[in-house]
């Protein structure tokens, strides 16, 4: 199968970092943002990639280039870092698009229509990271039962609602063992409300499987929330035509990194459940947290 990575934004919340490299490039431990999404996506199968960039992202289209001077290089010096370079090059086969202006997620996303052509598509959202890459089979097994496109979703607190797309939603139980998780039938979408208007607080968190109707409807979705062209309004006006399912995630298995707290947040999470870091990293917290609590208590 085929996705779509979105990946033109201009990571504004990371400025300066992101003044002349892309966000997507930057590290959660040891590995581009970028790589964990190429690698779950590689996982669930999927052997052809649409990166959507934009102007400044040529170091995402190097990172997952050969490098055969690097390459040469730690082969004479024997490095154990060799393999780690090489397999970055074989994870998909990888296409680019650039997104001329800034339009939106869903005008991001329709930039694949040719690439994706009449086929169900993958799109995940370049800035959530989801390590254990166990999302993708969800709406792979949903798909596989309905033949309906099918989003994840998450609950969020009410004072987070008007950072996503919000659902409503009913229960469908009979999904639940294909997908081990809670299964909806989507009725409502709206794309950023206020707490009052919200549906419910289901938030969708950034990895869809669509069916091509979707990019049909995305040629004629008029800019929504925030003046863009947004997926979600093409998602509501799917509903009129397809169901759409949404399988609940849990708040762990995913980490959005598109900004400095939540991207810290990963590292540290991501760095306490590997074991070359977690000893160390643990007895450091320790260390920095008594010392915070000895200066807060004026010591
Ligand atoms: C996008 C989508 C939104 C979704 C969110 C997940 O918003 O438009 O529906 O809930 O990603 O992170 P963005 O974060 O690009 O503003």
């Amino acid at each position: 199968m085929k996705a779509i990575i979105p990946s033109a934004g201009l990571g504004t919340r990371f400025l300066p970092v992101t003044k002349a490299q892309p966000k997507e490039m930057l590290p959660v431990l040891d590995k581009p943002i970028m790589q964990y999404v190429i690698e779950e996506a590689a996982a669930a199968g999927i052997d052809q990639i649409l990166l959507v960039t934009g102007r400044g992202k040529r170091a995402i289209e190097d990172h997952f280039d050969r490098s055969v001077e690097l390459e040469q290089n730690l082969r004479d010096k024997g490095s154990a870092y060799l393999e780690s370079v090489r397999q970055v090059s074989d994870l998909a086969q990888l296409y680019y698009v650039r997104q001329k202006s800034p339009l939106g997620l869903g005008h991001a996303v329709h930039c694949g229509a040719a690439f994706t052509d009449s086929e169900p598509f993958f799109v995940l959202l370049g800035d959530i990271v989801v390590p254990r890459c166990d999302i993708l089979p969800k709406l792979q097994a949903v798909y596989e039962q309905t033949g309906a496109s099918v989003i994840a979703v998450e609950r969020v607190d009410d004072e987070h609602l008007s950072r996503y797309g919000i659902i409503g939603a009913q229960p469908v139980a009979e999904l639940e063992a294909a997908a081990q998780a809670p299964c909806y039938r989507v009725n409502a979408l709206v794309e950023k409300p206020s707490p009052d208007v919200a549906p419910s607080n289901l938030a969708i968190m950034g990895r869809y499987l669509l069916t091509p109707h979707l990019m049909e409807l995305l040629d004629c979705t008029k800019p929504g929330a925030g003046g863009e062209i947004q997926l979600t309004d093409a998602l509501l006006a799917l509903l009129d035509a397809e169901p759409l399912y949404a399988v609940e995630v849990e708040p762990e298995s995913s980490f959005d990194t598109g900004n400095v707290l939540s991207w810290l947040e990963a590292n540290i999470t991501l760095a306490l459940r590997d074991e070359r870091y977690a000893g160390e990293l643990r007895e450091l917290l320790a260390v920095l947290m008594s010392a915070g609590s000895e200066s807060t208590n004026g010591k």
